[in-house]
């Protein structure tokens, strides 16, 4: 790595090893994806690091799942910290970790990724980060929530879903476009959501239609709503919900963080709602990593405000 770029290529990795280019602060941490090129992460965590003296830098690299353990190897050898990875290889971080947290095993998929003696540890702070931001915008535990997660079938449907599921909430409505996938999650999560007293996990639990009239039937009998699907993102992008259907009870977190004001939110905003962005959980989820490499509190503010200097950028 002869200098700093926006987007490095496991090429990059392998030139610094075989030819000792490097960049400064050095490159010691970074996140895999495929595409990569949108993340904020490096926003998100080099003031951070920048803040704590800590002398390193955050990067993107560009992996494809193909090359995924070629690229985890280099940067092994090559005195990373760790990494994050994002999509598509949350799947394929799991199965290539010596170690994984129980956490992370539970919710299917790692993101973070850290070495220590020589070995590779995995674990998942989307979950937990979900429910700080949360905890954050609404001042409730998801525990005390009837929620409904739209786009229960994808993968960070799935995460949230499985971390939703772990914290018992009063209900849990499942909804994907794809209604087998969210069949397949409800079997999966059943058996969290049993308990001695409570045997009628069924009506905890419950696959909506994808139709308006489906979330009609459900929408009465929840609080929280989450939009896990990438609708949203997109102008021409069809509603997820008919503006009519959102109720002044009802908390709205959409997992999109671009645009910041999706239809949704606005919708919600409307309708009397109280709403609140991806964003948040992408600063959970990196300030989690950030702890899982240093083991020390992670500047929080710090990292909120880059991230909204550099999502409105
Ligand atoms: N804020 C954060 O920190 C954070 C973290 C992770 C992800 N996200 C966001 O979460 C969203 C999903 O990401 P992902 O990684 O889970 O993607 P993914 O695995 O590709 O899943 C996409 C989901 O969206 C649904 N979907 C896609 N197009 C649809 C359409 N036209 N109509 C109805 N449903 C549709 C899919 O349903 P099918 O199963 O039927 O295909 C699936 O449930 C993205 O917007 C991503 O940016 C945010």
């Amino acid at each position: 790595m002869t200098e700093e770029k926006q987007i490095y290529t496991i090429e990059d990795l392998t030139l610094q090893a075989t030819q000792g280019h490097g960049i400064s602060p050095p490159a010691r941490l970074s996140v895999f994806g495929d595409p990569v090129g949108h993340s904020l992460s490096p926003q998100l965590h080099n003031p951070a690091l920048k803040a704590c003296g800590i002398d390193a830098q955050y990067i993107r690299v560009h992996v494809a799942e193909h090359n995924f353990l070629e690229a985890l190897g280099a940067i092994k050898d090559h005195g990373f910290l760790g990494t994050n990875c994002t999509i598509p290889l949350k799947f394929a971080a799991l199965d290539a970790c010596d170690h994984v947290d129980e956490l992370a095993g539970k919710l299917g998929a790692v993101n973070t990724i850290c070495f220590e003696d020589g070995k590779i540890f995995g674990s998942n702070s989307d979950g937990p980060g979900f429910l700080r931001a949360i905890r954050e915008a609404f001042a409730i535990d998801a525990h005390d929530l009837r929620i409904m997660i739209l786009g229960a079938g994808g993968g960070a449907g799935r995460a949230v879903t499985m971390q939703c599921a772990l914290e018992t909430p009063e209900r849990l409505v499942l909804a994907n476009r794809t209604r087998e996938k969210a069949e397949l999650l409800r079997a999966e999560v059943a058996p969290l959501l049993e308990d001695e007293l409570i045997h009628a996990a069924s009506s905890r639990l419950q696959v909506a239609d994808w139709s308006n009239e489906g979330l009609e039937a459900e929408l009465g009998n929840v609080d929280l709503i989450v939009n896990a699907t990438s609708l949203g993102m997109k102008r021409s992008d069809p509603d997820l919900i008919p503006a009519h259907l959102l109720q002044p009870h009802h908390l709205v977190y959409d997992m999109v963080y671009s645009p910041q004001r999706t239809k949704l939110l606005s919708d919600a905003q409307n309708a009397g709602a109280r709403t609140a962005n991806g964003l948040s959980m992408l600063l959970h989820q990196g300030a989690i990593s950030f702890e899982t490499w240093f083991n020390r509190e992670a500047p929080l503010e710090i990292m909120r405000r880059s991230l909204e200097d550099a999502s409105t950028s």
